[in-house]
C-alpha cells in the first residue's frame, strides 16, 4: 500500500512538496483553510506537471496518476492516518503551534510531524505537542520540484528514528539531505545566506564596490550561480531583513546585525524583484 503524506498549507511550498511526493508515489492529503487556496495550489501543481510533460521529462499518464494521488481538503481530520505530516503554513510560531497542537491529538502515535519552517527552532514548534521526539524540520527550497536540497533539522528532543523517517521521506522524493544537529535560528542555510547578504550590503553601502561587482566576485571568484545582492532581490530584501534580524536577536552575533541600508530599502518599499526595485532595477 502507498504510504500516506499529509501536507498542511497549499501555498508555494506546500503545493511543491505535495507535487514531488505524489510524483514519487505517495498518497497525499493537501490541507488548507480555504477552497481558493487549495485551488491556487492544485492549479499550480497541474501547471508544473504540464511543463514537465511539455519538456518530455514526465509522461502524461504519470502526471495524471500523480495528480489523482493528491486529495485537496479543508478538513484537518483527513491527516489522521498519515505516516508523516509536513506543515508548510505561514512563518508564524502561533499559527504553527495551533496546527501542531491539533495534529498531536489527531494523528497516529507513530506518525512523524515535520515542519518546513525556514528558520524557527524546531524545539519551539515541538513544544506545542506531547511528542517532541517525533517532531523534526524538513526544510525544502523554492521551487521545490527544481531544488535538490532538504535541510533536516533536529529539535532538542528529536529522536534518531524520527530523523531517519524524515530522511527516508525526503530521499524518496528525490532530494539530498543535510543534517542540522542543533536547531539554531536560521539553521545552516539561512545563516549562511544572511551573513553573505549582510556583508555584501555593507560593502555596497560603504562604496567599496558596486552591486554588479560584488555579485560578479561571488559568481566568478567562487562559482556561485547568483551573486548575494541579486539573490536578495530575488528572495525579497524584506524576507532577508526579517531572517537576519531574527538570527541577530537570538545570537547577538554582530555579523548578523542588519545594515542600515537594508532597513531603509524595506521602509521605502524597494524590496527587490517583486517591487521592481531592489539593489537592481527590474
Ligand atoms: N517561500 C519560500 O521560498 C520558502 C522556502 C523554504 C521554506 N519556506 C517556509 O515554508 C512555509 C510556507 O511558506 P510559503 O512560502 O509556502 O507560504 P505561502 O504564504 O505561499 O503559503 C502558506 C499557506 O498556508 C495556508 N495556511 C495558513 N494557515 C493554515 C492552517 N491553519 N491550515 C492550513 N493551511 C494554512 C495559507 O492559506 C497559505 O495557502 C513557511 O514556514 C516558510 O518559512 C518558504
Amino acid at each position: 500500500m502507498a504510504r500516506k503524506l499529509a501536507v498542511i498549507g497549499a501555498g508555494l511550498m506546500g503545493s511543491g512538496i505535495a507535487q514531488v511526493a505524489a510524483q514519487a508515489g505517495w498518497d497525499v492529503v493537501l490541507r488548507d483553510v480555504t477552497d481558493e487556496a487549495l485551488k491556487r495550489g492544485t492549479d499550480g501543481i497541474k501547471a508544473s506537471y504540464d511543463k514537465f510533460v511539455g519538456k518530455g521529462k514526465l509522461a502524461a499518464e504519470d502526471a495524471e496518476a500523480a495528480l489523482a494521488r493528491i486529495t485537496p481538503t479543508t478538513d484537518l481530520d483527513a491527516a489522521a492516518d498519515a505516516d508523516i505530516v509536513v506543515e508548510a503554513v505561514f512563518e508564524k510560531l502561533e499559527v504553527k503551534h495551533e496546527i501542531f497542537r491539533a495534529l498531536d491529538k489527531l494523528v497516529r502515535e507513530d506518525a512523524v510531524l515535520a515542519s518546513n519552517t525556514s528558520a524557527i527552532p524546531i524545539t519551539k514548534i515541538a513544544a506545542a505537542t506531547e511528542r517532541p521526539e517525533r517532531v523534526v524540520g524538513v526544510h525544502f527550497f523554492s521551487p521545490v520540484p527544481m531544488m535538490q536540497l532538504v535541510e533536516l533539522v533536529r529539535g532538542y528532543k528529536t529522536s534518531d528514528e524520527a530523523l531517519a523517517t524524515a530522511r527516508e521521506f525526503a530521499e524518496s522524493v528525490g532530494k539530498t539531505c543535510i543534517v542540522v544537529n542543533r536547531d539554531v535560528t536560521g539553521f545552516v542555510t539561512t545563516r549562511l545566506i544572511s551573513a553573505l547578504v549582510v556583508e555584501a550590503t555593507k560593502l555596497y553601502e560603504s562604496g567599496v564596490a558596486t552591486a554588479e561587482d560584488i555579485d560578479l566576485a561571488c559568481k566568478l571568484g567562487f562559482g556561485h550561480a547568483m551573486g548575494p545582492l541579486a539573490t536578495a532581490d530575488l528572495t525579497g530584501v524584506d524576507i532577508l531583513l526579517h531572517a537576519t534580524s531574527n538570527i541577530y536577536t537570538e545570537s547577538q552575533d554582530e555579523k548578523f546585525a542588519p545594515p542600515e541600508l537594508m532597513r531603509r530599502m524595506v521602509d521605502a518599499g524597494d524590496i527587490g524583484r517583486k517591487s521592481g526595485q531592489g539593489f537592481y532595477t527590474y
